[in-house]
């Protein structure tokens, strides 16, 4: 058994309709001025009408897979944090696991806000730490644009689209994810939710009409809810870790909201420089955002290998979470080869011929059981 959990690979995907906060002024009533000086965001990524949760995750799964040099079917489970799934059911992972050709793998959606990704470390480094994973993805995507409310000025101007992977591998060698903290209070559900569209209030012409498939937020209050627990994540996090907050490299909180952000740094005595931010032109992607933005941290040399950093995220449940890593994989990564890239193209389209080989023969299957039990009736 290899008890460490290493982040051996990591991909993004943003859509590339860009919406701007002066767009935005032509829909409800705002500003750029209010957006930026109250939130930090200057424009979002909406998916365009083919992408979705899936399609999102897919991009950013295969960069990750390709990175590490891992084959789809070496995965044990693929995890899609979100809070925007294609569907209800099943679950997204599963999409994902089918177009990547995942075929030895489990797969489960994870619905903890905007903590799902820090859940979903902590799930897939545990399942590691206990033997029975040895390869897995986990994933944080998100299309917010289809479940918010564009005439309340509130809620659309944070939220945008998009998704961001890593892949968790066992290993020997001490390091990976030292320790998480995941924490719930669900007192606090009505803060920031999508009422209709479950069992509690299932699609109707009044769920429509009053707009409850729409996110809802009570801002203020998560704000202080936000501001109080950031710190107290970390803080509870490095101390299971036994790391000197010191000794942290960079902080990859959550994508919320600028002056959030800049609150927990002060009330951690960190300098906000050591806070990675995005936001300014992705908005809060929930959970998709801390995988995005640790992906771009790596992209632009903010992480060095033996780093120790801190993720931390926090939202709707409400929940919160944080997970200390030590990066142990090699940096600056070497791109993939032309012939590397070609053999991992024709997996996926093998995979793709696969689902569709499957598929038919259910098909061809069902008509052919269809007519013989006909006939059976008849007899
Ligand atoms: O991902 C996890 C969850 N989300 C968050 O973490 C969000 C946490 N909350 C926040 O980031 C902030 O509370 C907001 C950015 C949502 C709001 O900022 P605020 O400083 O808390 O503003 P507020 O809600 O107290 O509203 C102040 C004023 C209000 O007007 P009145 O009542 O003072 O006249 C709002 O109606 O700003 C108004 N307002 C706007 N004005 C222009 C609210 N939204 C807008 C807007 N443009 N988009």
């Amino acid at each position: 058994m290899s008890p460490y959990a290493h982040v051996v690979g990591w991909g993004r995907y943003v859509p590339e309709r860009v919406l701007s906060n002066e767009e935005l002024a032509h829909l409800v009533d705002t500003s750029d001025e209010w957006i930026r000086a109250r939130t930090g965001i200057g424009e979002r990524r909406i998916a365009g009408e083919e992408e979705s949760t899936a399609t999102m995750a897919i991009r950013a799964a295969r960069q990750a897979l390709e990175m590490a040099g891992v084959r789809p079917a070496q995965l044990d489970m693929v995890i899609v944090a979100t809070i925007t799934p294609d569907y209800l059911f099943p679950a997204t992972a599963c999409a994902v696991q089918d177009a990547l050709g995942a075929r030895h793998a489990g797969a489960f959606d994870l619905s903890a806000g905007c903590s799902g990704f820090v859940y979903g470390l902590g799930i897939g480094a545990n399942l590691i730490a206990a033997g029975a994973c040895r390869n897995v993805l986990v994933i944080g995507s998100e299309t917010l644009s289809r479940v918010m409310d564009w005439s309340d000025r509130s809620t659309c101007v944070l939220f945008g689209d998009g998704a961001g992977a890593v892949l968790l591998q066992a290993s020997d060698v001490p390091g990976g994810v030292l320790s998480v903290v995941l924490g719930a209070d669900g007192s606090g559900g009505d803060l920031l939710w999508q009422p209709a569209g479950g069992s509690r209030h299932p699609a109707s012409h009044y769920t429509v009409a009053e707009r409850m498939h729409c996110l809802r937020m009570k801002g203020r209050e998560v704000y202080r809810f936000a501001v109080q627990q950031i710190p107290q994540a970390t803080r509870e996090v490095l101390e299971r870790a036994g790391i000197d907050i010191r000794d942290v490299a960079l902080f990859v909180p959550h994508q919320a909201n600028q002056r959030i952000i800049e609150a927990a740094a002060r009330t951690l005595g960190v300098s906000p420089d050591r806070f990675y931010c995005n936001l300014e032109r992705y908005g809060n992607t929930s959970a998709a955002s801390i995988p995005i933005a640790l992906v771009e941290a790596l992209e632009a040399g903010r992480i060095q290998r033996d780093d120790v950093i801190v993720c931390v995220g926090f939202g709707a449940g409400l929940t919160w979470g944080a997970a200390a890593i030590r990066w142990s994989a090699p940096l600056p990564v070497a791109p993939l080869s032309r012939w590397a890239s070609l053999v991992y193209r024709l997996r996926y389209w093998q995979a793709g011929a696969r689902s569709a080989g499957r598929r038919l023969s259910r098909w061809i299957g069902a008509r052919f059981n269809g007519r013989k039990s006909g006939e059976n009736g008849r007899n």
